[in-house]
């Protein structure tokens, strides 16, 4: 087996993204239980692309994936990548551009490699367990801003709207009072990406599911950042939960922050 996963994958996901580029007249094919959660023909014909590919590359790989079933015990194994095909479906009917592919894998449950790539930038960026983090094969970090100066970035978790939109918007409003400004991508594993280089400092989504947070939690970590459940716990890549990623500095305020929400 190669275990230079970037130089493998790489051509694998940059082919999976002309894909989503070639993309016309998208339509929702599906409308999946929850509010509003969309699938398109794309999403699975990426997603049908990523696992053909990756089983010839690593054919004892096992698959857990946005749009099929899924059986947790996969993560048990040797090798089994988690899989968004298209991360930012919404934006993707609308043809926002803010939308992208995450490919996290793991071994005996541990992440060892994560890639999110933003296909309309031509933006990719890996990170390989112990080895960093890289956008375009240039080294990124966390930035090293405090609270006060922090943007932040939030996800709305809107198949779940009724359920957790006062805890969203009660965080998220009390972020903005002590921090700069507020964004919302659409793409979370684009969040991830953005904390990871230091465009943005700190990211919460009220839920998440693993294929959202898989590589971008590698990817955040090697980048010298911290990711952990809304109340602090370390994550677990078997089942949606809440998600709090930023810099090390910023990072105690905002667990602090949503305490007091
Ligand atoms: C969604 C996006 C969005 C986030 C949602 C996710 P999808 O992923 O990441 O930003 O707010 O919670 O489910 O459904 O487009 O792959
Ligand atoms: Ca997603």
């Amino acid at each position: 087996m190669d275990k230079d996963f970037t130089k493998i994958i790489t051509p694998i996901i940059k082919k999976a993204g002309e894909i989503m580029l070639s993309a016309t007249n998208v339509e929702i094919a599906e409308i999946k239980q929850g509010d509003v959660n969309y699938v398109t023909f794309y999403d699975k014909k990426v997603q049908d692309f990523l696992i053909e590919n990756l089983k010839k590359a690593y054919p004892n790989a096992y698959f857990i994936a946005e749009e099929k079933d899924n059986d947790n015990k996969a993560l048990q194994n040797d090798l089994c990548f988690i899989i968004d095909p298209i991360d930012g479906t919404t934006n993707f009917i609308r043809d926002y551009k803010s939308s992208s592919i995450s490919i996290g894998l793991f071994s005996r449950g541990e992440g060892i490699f994560g890639a999110i790539l933003n296909p309309y930038l031509g933006e990719l960026f890996t990170a390989e367990k112990g080895k960093g983090a890289y956008l375009n094969g240039e080294k990124i970090t966390v930035s090293n801003k405090p609270f006060s100066e922090a943007i932040y970035a939030f996800g709305s978790s809107p198949y779940y709207k009724k359920e957790l939109y006062d805890k969203t918007f009660n965080v998220a409003k009390a972020l903005f009072l002590t921090c700069t400004d507020i964004r919302r991508s659409g793409s979370a594993a684009l969040d991830f990406c953005h904390v990871a280089s230091g465009r943005i400092d700190l990211f919460f989504e009220c839920r998440l599911s693993p294929w959202d947070f898989a590589a971008g939690s590698i990817i955040v970590k090697e980048a010298g950042g911290i990711i952990t459940d809304m109340d602090g716990n370390e994550l677990d890549f078997t089942k949606p939960q809440s998600i709090l990623c930023s810099n090390k500095i910023v990072y105690p305020n905002a667990l602090q922050t949503i305490k007091n929400v």
